[in-house]
């Protein structure tokens, strides 16, 4: 049997967790999207539409078929926990069983277990201020959405996980290193995610023999890049002084993706692998 995959946080064809369901399914895999509730219909018609079919093209020729897209907003773990003013926003009531639980049940009831299950979502409401400026409720919605967030979706499939499955997530240099405008508590989200997923590899393989890694991956022009508005900023910083001076594509970040979900990658667990042309080694730009 081919294995089943969950990708959060895909909306569009731009990002990386686009990337990555095409990767794994060119290596064979069965794709599962989850997609934030207020993106789904946009997501969907274009879908239905076939505005994404060029991109999905996979390198044999067919196109990669995504078996379910699920609504889904990762900062709600439970039906109690939504907000009656979320619960009755438009965007919101069309679709149902979106919070973490209702979606891993659905998923459970849909197909009994997954392998793979990606996260590769984002959200900092303050992202453009500086840590300074930054409200305790800014950082601390950066932290659920970014950070949270994986854990939430981990705790929750990892029971319908099968033992020697993986996890992976995305994170980003400013955790560990100082880049300016990454502002909104979203560099201390990413410091968070990184510290889960060591604690998360250990207890998650000794209890359900699941490994979790995280891609530190290198500036992209997505959709979520470009709100935060310096995106082109680091794209040229790198291209100027990484020591590979090279494009980065999403498809770099995806191809590693299905590697470390891969039994390639059998022993690697509680890992940040950096897909960044190599920018993170360097000490001082030239
Ligand atoms: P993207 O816009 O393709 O992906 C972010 C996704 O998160 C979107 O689909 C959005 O709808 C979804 N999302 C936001 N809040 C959500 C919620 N509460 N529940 C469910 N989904 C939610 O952008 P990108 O850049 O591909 O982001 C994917 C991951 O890659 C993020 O973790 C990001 O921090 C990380 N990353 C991105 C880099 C870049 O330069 N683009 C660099 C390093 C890491």
């Amino acid at each position: 049997r081919g294995k089943r995959a969950f990708i959060a946080g895909v909306a569009d064809d731009n990002g990386y967790g686009w990337a990555i369901a095409k990767s794994l399914a060119a290596a064979g895999a069965e794709i599962l999207v989850g997609t934030w509730v207020p993106a789904l219909n946009i997501f969907e018609s274009n879908l239905r539409r076939g505005k994404f079919d060029e991109s999905r093209k996979l390198p044999d020729g067919s196109l990669m078929e995504i078996t379910k897209v699920y609504p889904l907003d990762a900062v709600y773990d439970k039906p109690e926990d939504v907000p009656e003013d979320v619960k009755t926003n438009k965007r919101y009531s069309g679709s149902s069983n979106w919070t973490v639980q209702e979606v891993v049940e659905t998923v459970k009831q849909d197909f009994g277990s997954i392998d793979i299950l990606v996260h590769s979502l984002a959200n900092g409401p303050e992202v453009s201020k500086s840590l300074l400026e930054t409200s305790r409720k800014g950082y601390l919605a950066a932290v659920s959405a970014s950070s949270y967030s994986f854990v939430s979706l981990l705790k929750h499939f990892v029971p319908i996980m099968n033992p020697g499955g993986a996890s992976i997530s995305l994170t980003y240099i400013a955790s560990e290193r100082i880049i300016p405008g990454y502002g909104g508590g979203m560099s201390s989200a990413k410091a968070a995610l990184e510290s889960d997923t060591r604690v998360l590899a250990f207890e998650a393989g000794r209890k359900h023999k699941i490994r979790v890694n995280t891609i530190s991956a290198g500036p992209l022009g997505s959709r979520a890049a470009k709100a935060i508005g310096f995106i082109d900023m680091m794209i040229d910083y790198s291209l100027t002084n990484a020591p590979l001076p090279r494009e980065l594509t999403a498809e770099e970040i995806g191809n590693t993706a299905a590697f470390l979900a891969s039994p390639l990658a059998s022993a690697i667990t509680g890992a940040v692998v950096y897909v960044d042309n190599g920018l993170n080694a360097m000490g001082v730009g030239v």
